[in-house]
């Protein structure tokens, strides 16, 4: 294990906690992971940037897939799974989602969560993008994620976890040996709990979520920055996968100057018979794939992008004026709401839509029980990269994913305190003496950020494109180092530069990586390289930080991912 031991530039930890297991972020991954811990007698405490409901779980508006209907099975599952993956699938890693997938949403359900029953008292099952079959549980209509969301926090409530909202997390803390020992945290509170501080513990589950702001528009909220794999990448873990960024075909078009969280328009909407169509009315999604809109996301997203450069516009549209106001009304009343607020009434006209940045498919890399490289470290949910999305993730797969390996995640961390005694021991952390800080970025470095990378690394990319964003990137990235090595000098530590610092660093990885896949496979788009290149490409792109803060990049072959399925934790060493 090697350690590369940057940390963020921040004041020393001026409040300390101990438990047995910190989870980072309260989506359905974060939650599950932290309710399954407790249940197992691990003293649990969870960390959360904003409010606990306040991640991108509570945005899901599709639902969840699973193999719950009649006459579906896991296997039909892993199928669509594998094809819209890619070939970058790891089909270990579906397997296990598939299987265990069904009973994880069971006990979701169990836990509190209620999912729109037909009148005979069976799940609604609904169609998206990528599904040959009804396969998504939904809720409250097109409120799937705000449910899932209410039920996990009341039950986190209920059971009286301990807590810490409004929290940042900067960095990760290890033993002389560079096993993990807890994380650094910035709160934004009052009293006992308020600055930095530090939770000390031998595990660490990051269910940090996504990285959509690296972009202007996006479906994620304000908070998806990349921490968590800004922060495995300072603590010497390996990430995976990260040129394959998902874009949502269907987002509500609100100009081209829109910035931030825009809303969705989910893909359940054409799963119901809504049409895509160009100014003149005409449905080109037909004849390009025999799923037409409900070809896998990535198809759709080009399909919209391809019929925009044809005709030189700025969005398409969705026509679904054909539910009439009771389905809209009932079915998606999120939608419906969120068209109306910008004065659009799909009842009776077409919403315009455009692709924006949805889901990262890759991530901090883990094995079957989202364990990374660094030991006691682990990923779960969008912050992962366990090999279930491939090259492009299946929709509705990501809040399953989220359930399904917390399960995993939790047992092994219980299995591991238990049998090692580490249950109960607070970990010393160490201070590497030559530990170097991370030089931070000025606030308005974002919205450099987000621009340079939506122009040269969005939908579509080209060797052109990306080299430009790059070398944007390289001269925020070196003047930063450079005031800091040469001076001493670096922006005032604050959540805003932490966030910009860690935009930063995702962004780097991310165009990186996709300069070097030189082919179009899933969701990575190359438009001088149009082509799927199996021979040269069906392999991973892995990434780690090195301690002179330049990047270490790899390939690995599919058959590698994970290396050996299982990565060593300390209580293993044999
Ligand atoms: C949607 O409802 O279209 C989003 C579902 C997902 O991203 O999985």
């Amino acid at each position: 294990m090697t350690s590369t031991g940057i940390r963020l530039h921040a004041p020393a930890p001026g409040w300390n906690i101990a438990a047995d297991v910190v989870v980072v972020g309260s989506g359905v991954a974060g939650l599950t992971t932290a309710l399954r811990c407790e249940a197992a007698g691990l003293r649990t405490v969870v960390v959360t940037k904003a409010r606990l409901d306040d991640g991108s779980t509570r945005w899901a508006q599709g639902g969840i897939a699973a193999a719950l209907g009649e006459g579906d099975t896991p296997e039909q599952h892993l199928d669509d799974t594998l094809v819209a993956g890619a070939g970058l699938c790891d089909e270990e890693a579906v397997r296990i989602l598939v299987t265990e997938g069904p009973d994880a949403v069971r006990r979701l359900i169990a836990t509190g969560a209620h999912f729109d029953e037909s009148e005979a008292g069976d799940l609604e099952l609904t169609r998206e993008g990528g599904h040959h079959r009804r396969r998504i549980a939904h809720a409250g209509g097109d409120a799937t994620g705000a449910e899932i969301s209410r039920a996990l926090v009341e039950a986190v409530r209920a059971r009286g976890l301990r807590t810490i909202e409004n929290a940042l997390v900067l960095d990760l803390l290890t033993d002389a040996d560079g096993r993990t020992a807890g994380v650094t945290l910035h709160v934004m509170g009052e009293g006992q709990h308020d600055g930095v501080g530090a939770v000390h513990a031998p595990a660490v589950v990051l269910a940090t979520g996504g990285m959509g702001q690296v972009f202007s528009a996006t479906t994620n909220p304000s908070v998806s920055t990349g921490d968590g794999v800004a922060l495995a990448l300072r603590a010497g873990a390996e990430v995976s996968d990260l040129e394959f960024v998902q874009f949502h075909p269907t987002v509500l078009f609100l100009g081209p100057d829109a910035e931030g969280q825009q809303p969705l328009v989910s893909e359940a909407v054409r799963g119901e018979g809504a049409h895509l169509v160009d100014a003149d009315g005409v449905r080109f999604m037909a004849g390009r794939h025999e799923l037409a809109e409900l070809a896998p996301r990535d198809i759709v997203a080009k399909g919209i992008m391809r019929r925009m450069q044809e005709q030189d516009a700025e969005h398409m549209f969705l026509d679904a004026r054909h539910f009439g106001a009771d389905m809209w009304e009932n079915r998606f009343p999120t939608i419906l709401a969120a068209c109306r607020a910008h004065g659009i009434d799909p009842v009776h006209e077409p919403i315009p839509i455009a692709p924006a940045a949805h889901y990262a498919s890759g991530g901090v890399r883990t094995d079957d029980h989202g364990r990374t490289t660094v030991p006691g470290l682990y990923a779960c949910g969008e912050v992962a990269c366990t090999g279930v999305h491939g090259a492009n993730r299946l929709a509705s797969n990501s809040l399953l994913e989220g359930l399904v390996y917390a399960e995993r995640i939790a047992a092994d961390i219980g299995a591991s305190q238990v049998a090692n005694g580490l249950h109960a021991r607070v970990p010393a952390p160490f201070e590497h003496p030559e530990k170097p800080a991370h030089p931070l970025l000025a606030p308005e470095a974002r919205f450099a950020i987000q621009r340079t990378m939506s122009r040269g690394a969005g939908v579509l990319r080209s060797a052109g494109s990306l080299a430009t964003a790059a070398d944007a990137l390289q001269r925020l990235h070196s003047d930063a180092r450079d005031a800091l090595d040469e001076n001493g000098k670096t922006a005032e530590p604050g959540v805003d530069t932490w966030e910009a610092t860690n935009l930063l660093c995702v962004a780097r990885v991310l165009v990186a990586a996709a300069r070097l896949r030189q082919e179009t496979r899933g969701c990575h788009w190359r438009e001088d390289h149009a082509e799927r290149d199996d021979t040269a490409w069906r392999r991973h792109i892995v990434v780690r930080l090195n301690p002179d803060r330049t990047l270490a990049v790899h390939t690995t072959d599919t058959a590698d991912f994970p290396p050996t399925r299982q990565y060593r934790q300390p209580h293993q060493e044999q």
